[in-house]
């Protein structure tokens, strides 16, 4: 039986050919590369948190604080990574989080991890702010898992276009990011005068949109200042900062597709999602990017868990950088964990290449993680697997 860590043993038999593998292999030295060959402007964007990055930091330390406890002769022989989300069964808990404008590091963001992820048999969500319209993401693996990360639009006849359309594309669900209907305080964007939006970056979505574009005086295309306005429209709908618990029941009207929030801390926000119908929840922060001084995401998850476990689908990102931390997370309670950062320093050494590189390898140490902690599957994790 295949496994994911037989990787380990492939590149020692390169190794011994003269081959080494093409990319770093720790999370920090990864993002030392990515560094080198980002510019300064996506450096700052992807890198920077809000305000002082206490959160962003905050996010890693609170896996610092976890420890594992191996478990020993449990017959790990055939393991099985496989996860069921919704009703479909991917190859390992893992999704790559939705990352927003990274035309600024590749021409091609999301038709290579659409591409990748369904390769390896792992999800994507797919950033509403993204290069290519989300149709072409589809095309560009179409048996991939993939769903859609809907920013909700001050509009909601474009935000209903936008549902229907990823559902006619065949995403698999419909995730709703809470936690940033306008930005947080970004210094290092902000002491650039960056944005990547205001250049059209990740903005294919809107200008490909027919009910976004019923709404311009003139096709984006004609012109330069037909662009501009076109932007500035798309700008001008970013985010619904009126949206309530009970707008979400929209959704239910406009599809038929689960829907999973995302940027959930507090337990009863929990609660009221899951008594707003939601079909999962993601506990994040948004990588720290929204609110300096927020609690790390990590150190949410177990009260999450406590007040909603049992009721619904528990997804969590923020801070994970390697295969503890999916364990970690999952023994707290989460169901599959959203990879963010480590897949942006992939893409910007190596396009899908790199891509492939990171989560292969995250995969491979995941298997062989669980394996001698004494698990052949996920779904044993629970907190016993943690120490005191
Ligand atoms: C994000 N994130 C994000 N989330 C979302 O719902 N839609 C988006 O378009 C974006 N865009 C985005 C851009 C960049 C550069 C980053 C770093 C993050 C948040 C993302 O989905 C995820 O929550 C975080 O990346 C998790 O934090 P770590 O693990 O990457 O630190």
């Amino acid at each position: 039986m295949a496994h994911f860590g037989d990787l380990q043993n492939a590149i020692y038999r390169d190794g011994a050919a003269g081959r080494r593998p093409r990319f770093p292999l720790t999370p920090d030295d990864l993002e030392r590369a990515a560094r080198g060959v980002m510019s300064d402007a996506a450096w700052a964007y992807v890198a920077g948190g809000a305000g002082t990055e206490r959160t962003m930091r905050a996010n890693t330390e609170a896996f610092e604080r976890r420890r594992l406890v191996p478990r020993m002769l449990r017959e790990v022989v055939g393991r099985d990574l496989t996860t069921e989300l919704f009703g479909r069964r991917i190859a390992a808990p893992l999704l790559t989080a939705p990352i927003g404008a990274l035309g600024l590091v590749h021409p091609e963001p999301e038709l290579a991890v659409a591409a990748v992820t369904a390769r390896l048999g792992v999800g994507a969500v797919i950033t509403t702010m993204a290069q290519a319209p989300l149709e072409h993401v589809a095309a560009a693996a179409p048996e991939g898992l993939r769903w859609y990360q809907l920013y909700w639009p001050a509009d909601d006849e474009v935000a209903e276009s936008m549902v229907r359309r990823a559902e006619a594309a065949g995403y698999g669900a419909i995730v709703v990011t809470l936690d940033t209907w306008t930005l947080g305080w970004r210094p290092r964007d902000l002491a650039r005068g960056s944005s990547p939006f205001l250049a059209a970056i990740g903005l294919a979505n809107h200008l490909t949109d027919p009910v976004f574009r019923s709404k311009l005086a003139a096709p984006p295309e004609i012109s330069h200042q037909a662009m501009r306005a076109a932007v500035d429209a798309a700008l001008g709908i970013f985010g619904r900062p009126s949206l309530t618990w009970q707008d979400l029941s929209l959704l239910r009207q406009w599809t038929s597709l689960p829907v999973v929030v995302k940027g959930v801390c507090h337990p009863d926000d929990a609660r009221a999602a899951v008594d707003a119908g939601m079909d999962g929840i993601i506990v994040s922060n948004h990588g720290g990017r929204q609110v300096d001084g927020a609690r790390a995401a990590l150190d949410c998850l177990a009260d999450v868990a406590d007040a909603v476990g049992e009721r619904t689908t528990l997804l969590f990102d923020s801070g994970i950088r390697c295969a503890a931390d999916v364990v970690v997370a999952l023994a707290l309670g989460a169901r599959a964990v959203l990879l963010g950062r480590p897949w942006v320093h992939g893409l910007a050494l190596g396009g899908a290449d790199g891509i492939d590189h990171v989560l292969r390898h995250l995969l491979a140490e995941l298997d062989l993680t669980l394996a001698l902690c004494g698990h052949s599957t996920p779904a044993t994790l629970d907190r016993t697997t943690l120490g005191p």
